[in-house]
């Protein structure tokens, strides 16, 4: 029997090329800088509540270890048999850039929050080592690959515009970081939307189903974090960084209500673009 969320070898196809005529896909990203983060942080009038950073701890320890962790997916990508054409690797490259930096910024914030160095912080991140095995079978061919990488994008999108209220509590730095994330996860999840709609819209009719079988994968209770990346959307609210829980991998979720209405706004997002882009 196929574990939830494997796709069909027949579903599995090569990179496509954009079709002849039809403009290359776009990469769009606004690059910014840890030390805006530091102006903000050195100009704060009142020190951060002490209630809110107890009460965020694990949330915001949880988003460092998965912005670090898109380090993992970077290098799981390249060691894959799949071909993966030029286009996504130049998506790719911004993609990585922006999850270093988000990582760089939250590794920021917390330090200075939780009086550890970041030295400190990434040597207990780098005591982890990611599982892709339950993932793999979903990432068989760059359009499903990339039908889960823009849903996990949109997913984060919605994660940190939901914190940035209660991370306002941290200050104007906290409140900078939040809302430049959320800007750079969304244009992560247009910027995948661009590339499938350019390169294999004849798939598209194909993305609902691979949404729902990340979804069911994503609640299915043998799924859990492990460092990949993608889908640190689960449905279990615990774990902090000294947490005994016997998976460390374990973090803040939505529910599963959110992550279908984020399926279904993807595609929206998809046929959206995809009469912009390709109208018949
Ligand atoms: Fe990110
Ligand atoms: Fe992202």
């Amino acid at each position: 029997m196929s574990r939830p969320g494997s796709p069909s070898p027949a579903a599995c196809a090569p990179a496509q090329l954009p079709p002849v005529g039809l403009p290359r896909p776009r990469v769009r990203q606004i690059r910014w800088i840890t030390a805006d983060l530091q102006e903000a942080w050195e100009n704060e009038a009142a020190p951060p509540c002490p209630r809110a950073k107890a009460a965020l701890h694990d949330s915001l320890w949880h988003s460092l270890a998965t912005e670090y962790d898109a380090r993992h997916l970077s290098a799981f990508l390249r060691q894959q048999p799949i071909a993966l054409s030029p286009a996504f690797w130049a998506m790719e490259r911004a993609w990585a850039e922006d999850e270093a930096n988000h990582y760089r910024g939250l590794s920021f914030l917390y330090a200075r929050l939780y009086d550890v160095s970041e030295a400190e912080i990434a040597a207990r991140l780098s005591e982890r080592s990611p599982d892709f095995s339950l993932l793999a079978p979903l990432l068989c061919d760059e359009f499903c690959l990339c039908v889960v990488l823009a849903f996990d994008e949109l997913a984060s999108t919605r994660a940190y515009a939901h914190d940035a209220v209660s991370y306002s509590a941290l200050g104007a730095a906290a409140r900078l970081l939040l809302r430049r994330m959320a800007r750079d996860e969304l244009l992560h999840c247009h910027n995948t939307i661009d590339l499938l709609v350019r390169t294999q819209a004849r798939r598209l009719p194909e993305a609902k189903a691979v949404i729902e079988r990340v979804i069911a994968h994503d609640t299915s209770p043998q799924f859990s974090y492990r460092a990949t990346f993608l889908l640190d959307q689960i449905i279990k609210p615990e774990i902090t960084a000294e947490s005994t829980d016997s998976n460390p991998y374990n973090a803040v979720g939505l529910s599963v209500e959110s992550l279908q209405d984020c399926g279904r706004r993807l595609i929206r997002f998809l046929y959206r673009a995809q009469s912009r882009i390709n109208p018949c």
